[in-house]
């Protein structure tokens, strides 16, 4: 673990954070889908660091983007410009990213935070791309003008206050009658992740999907993030994810 500097933490909506680091040895190397954990906690209450995907890096800066949702996370959002916190990374395997697209990206509520860098990248290859982004309402959505400005957008909300009234997966199946990407790649709850595998199997496009699991020592030795593998044994998400090709995922043992 490496300590860090925060340079900002900007409050997007009632439960989500945007916090920029300063953290050099981490921006140089750091590709699309890859993590990072972080600390910023004396001792080992909470035990263990958190994991988030690097949503941003601009220069020798990384930002992540995060939901609060126990003590680690709260405890994150009280960080305020100064403060230091340790980061491990980056881990994990990059995402994918093919020569010719178009590659169609699914994100649902916070699982968009790694999509900034990575649609980023494919604009910077000249990979064509769309990005499908559900939530449950207009205050979830995040980021939204910077990401119309690397991706054609369809935005839908569970509740009709922004963009198509339903649910992401139905507005996948329906542009799937009418076009065929090369690839597609989803990152989101369980649920989501699990009707985007069934969808995109049967129209036989290949898919990953960035999987989320409890993660320990992030380096495939404690097995803490082990799922099980479709045909059998299992999978350590830290390593061999967090982006996992269908014909490796259970789909059954997400939900
Ligand atoms: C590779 C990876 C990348 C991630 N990227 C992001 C990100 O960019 N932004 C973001 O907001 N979150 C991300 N997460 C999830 C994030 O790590 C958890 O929300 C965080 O660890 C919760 O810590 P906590 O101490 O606040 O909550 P805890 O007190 O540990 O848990 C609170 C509740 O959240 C649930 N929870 C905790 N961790 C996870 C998890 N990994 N998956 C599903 N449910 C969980 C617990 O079951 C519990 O119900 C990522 C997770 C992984 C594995
Ligand atoms: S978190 Fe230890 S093996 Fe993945």
């Amino acid at each position: 673990m490496i300590p860090a500097k925060v340079i900002r933490q900007k409050r997007l909506g009632e439960e989500y954070f945007l916090l920029e680091l300063e953290a050099p040895e981490v921006a140089e190397k750091a590709l699309p889908g890859q993590f990072v954990r972080l600390s910023a906690w004396p001792g080992n209450d909470p035990l263990l660091p958190r994991p988030f995907s690097v949503h941003e890096v601009e220069g020798a800066r990384i930002s992540v983007l995060y939901q609060v949702r126990g003590r680690g996370t709260r405890i994150l959002s009280a960080l305020r410009r100064g403060d230091e916190v340790k980061v491990d990374g980056p881990l994990g395997r990059p995402f994918p990213v093919p020569d010719a697209g178009p590659v169609w990206v699914i994100a649902g509520g916070i699982g968009v935070a790694p999509f900034l860098f990575y649609l980023e990248t494919l604009k910077a290859r000249g990979v064509p791309r769309r990005l499908f982004y559900g939530a449950r309402s207009r205050g979830d959505l995040l980021r939204i003008s910077r990401l119309a400005r690397l991706s054609p957008l369809i935005v839908t909300t569970e509740d009709g206050s922004a963009g198509r009234r339903g649910l992401v997966t139905e507005a996948l199946s329906e542009a799937l009658t009418r076009e065929r990407p090369a690839m597609i790649l989803a990152c989101g709850p369980p649920a989501m992740l699990s009707a985007v595998g069934r969808i995109a199997g049967e129209a036989g496009i290949p898919t990953w999907l960035s999987l989320e699991a409890v993660m320990a020592c992030g380096r495939g030795l404690c097995l803490g993030c082990a799922v099980p593998r479709r045909d059998g044994g299992y999978l350590k998400v830290c390593v061999e994810g967090p982006a996992v090709g269908l014909r490796e995922v259970d789909l059954d043992a997400l939900t």
